[in-house]
């Protein structure tokens, strides 16, 4: 019926437990992973080093003209094995610093730019049309995959969590990452949903054949429980 029964898409904002819950539902399904939000974090980050001023790119063509040429010609790649999830900037392990404060407080800004997008997008169905060339199933967690990336997704998901859940859940882990200064308060979240949700570009928002599922009061384990049941009732091949 033109679903991709190997495809899961898990989408939702930040502090729903999404990346927790993408990697483990991979792993009891046997699927590759796919971590949508580092590759824009990853570019993100080579933005940053490159020194050009953000607050120019989003205010203006040109500066956005160059913002863009950075992150397109960044080389990010991605491993797909969710026991061991990793992300490489020009062949660097960048996985603990994409979640640092810098990165953080820029990410939204150089994911809303269009040229950005359509970049990540493509190398994103890329990663996805070799998993299932290869026989295998992925689930992949952003914040567009069912709506944009994998519309055919055979199932997708869309987290919520109240919003002092979620800023909650966020402090506990930068607190055990030991980053005491990062911008991931409940002010922050709130201002980087609002940008998420309101860009032009692939707003977040649940498609319309979602099946949403509120993890405020939900652990880990009761969240895959559901998934993995989703995902049997639909006789997904993962
Ligand atoms: O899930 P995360 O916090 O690592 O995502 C980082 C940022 O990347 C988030 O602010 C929004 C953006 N993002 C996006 O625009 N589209 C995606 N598919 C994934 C992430």
């Amino acid at each position: 019926d033109g679903t991709l029964r190997g495809v899961v898409a898990v989408d939702g904002p930040s502090g729903t437990g999404k990346s927790t819950t993408a990697r483990g539902l991979a792993i009891r399904l046997g699927a590759r992973y796919l971590d949508t939000g580092a590759m824009y974090r990853a570019v993100t980050l080579a933005v940053l080093r490159s020194g050009l001023p953000l607050d120019v790119a989003t205010t203006s063509a040109d500066g956005s003209d160059d913002v863009a040429a950075v992150a397109l010609g960044a080389r990010v790649t991605v491993s797909t094995d969710p026991a061991e999830p990793r992300v490489r900037l020009d062949g660097e392990d960048v996985a603990a610093e994409i979640r640092g404060s810098a990165v953080t407080g820029a990410v939204s800004a150089v994911s809303a730019l269009t040229a950005v997008r359509h970049h990540l997008v493509d190398e994103q169905r890329r990663i996805a049309a070799e998993a299932l060339e290869d026989g295998a199933g992925i689930v992949v967690e952003g914040r567009d995959i069912g709506t944009v990336v994998l519309p055919d997704a055979g199932l997708k998901v869309f987290l919520t969590a109240s919003e002092l859940v979620r800023a909650g859940r966020r402090d506990a882990e930068n607190t055990a990452a030991g980053r005491a200064d990062s911008p991931d308060s409940r002010a922050d979240l709130a201002r980087r949903d609002k940008l998420d949700s309101s860009r032009a570009a692939s707003p977040l928002r649940p498609a319309d054949d979602a099946v949403e599922v509120d993890t405020s009061t939900l652990d880990i384990e009761g969240v895959l429980d559901r998934l993995q049941d989703l995902a049997e009732d639909r006789d997904m091949i993962v």
